[in-house]
């Protein structure tokens, strides 16, 4: 990565590297996704993902996926707990350990580049911490309100690492990510904790409310890698159109730093988290 590339990196909070993995490479893991998704079998309740705080259940199956491949659905796509159509398409999303325990992903996400990338933005010995693969689905794909990586992901120093990648062509029609250039300056506004009996709840900071300015959408083809930085405001919109818009993400940190007992998501001993090795 080139100086300036570096600099624009910790001015704007964000760097959008395009072309960093072929189309194929993205099909190959939305095939993949898609294989795993189809291959769901109900064993209970299903399990539903959202960010609207209102309806937020931070459940049991949720807290069990720190480690393991779970499938969570969008509300839409479900009426009286039966899925109206095909898990793939009313899937959310897969997490959040697909990077260890799924050959494909793992190879997707341990590639020399990828680890090029992480120590030119500052991780020096890294580790992946979570993955997660995102549908988007047409019509019922779920917004992410503002957020930052850093209030579910702490660490002491705050190191965490978003890496974004886009599988499919991502546009404002189809839910884009949206970022708030430089808003990574003001540092992480609150936490999302975890208590000893599975109960969850945030910390506000002094100043919860994020500070949004002029937000950018980053309309991206199929193959651009977006790494940000964990303090980065950052969301994307519901998708209402025809037009699917896949993406998967890794989570970053830095193995020197502190990561708090209280996170939601913690390592067990016979998964610890790995590095890129
Ligand atoms: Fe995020």
């Amino acid at each position: 990565m080139d100086k300036e590339a570096l600099r624009q990196f910790k001015e704007s909070g964000y760097l959008v590297l395009t072309d960093f993995v072929s189309r194929e490479a993205c099909r190959g893991l939305i095939d993949r996704a898609e294989h795993i998704a189809e291959c769901y079998v109900a064993d209970g309740p299903l399990s539903f993902f959202t960010t609207d705080e209102a309806r937020r259940s931070t459940d049991e199956r949720f807290l069990a996926s720190a480690r393991d491949i779970a499938l969570f659905f969008e509300d839409e796509a479900v009426i009286d707990g039966q899925l109206t159509m095909p898990p793939s398409a009313a899937c959310n999303k897969i997490g959040h350990a697909l990077h260890d325990l799924d050959p494909a992903f793992s190879a997707f996400s341990r590639t020399p580049d990828l680890e090029r990338v992480a120590r030119d933005v500052g991780l020096t010995d890294p580790l992946l911490l979570q993955s997660m693969f995102i549908f988007k689905n047409p019509r019922v794909g779920g917004r992410v309100d503002w957020h930052q990586d850093a209030t579910f992901l702490y660490t002491d120093p705050v190191t965490v690492t978003g890496f974004w990648f886009a599988l499919e062509d991502a546009d404002r029609e189809n839910g884009c990510l949206w970022v708030s250039p430089g808003g990574h300056a003001q540092g992480v506004r609150r936490r999302f904790l975890k208590g000893p009996t599975g109960d969850t709840w945030f910390v506000p900071g002094e100043t919860p409310q994020l500070d949004i300015s002029a937000p950018v959408p980053l309309e991206v083809p199929a193959g651009t890698l977006v790494v940000f930085d964990g303090c980065l405001p950052h969301f994307s919109a519901a998708n209402r159109s025809s037009k699917r818009r896949c993406a998967y993400t890794l989570h970053l940190i830095e193995r020197s730093a502190h990561y708090p007992a209280d996170n939601w998501l913690q390592a067990s001993e016979e998964r610890p988290f790995r590095g890129f090795r």
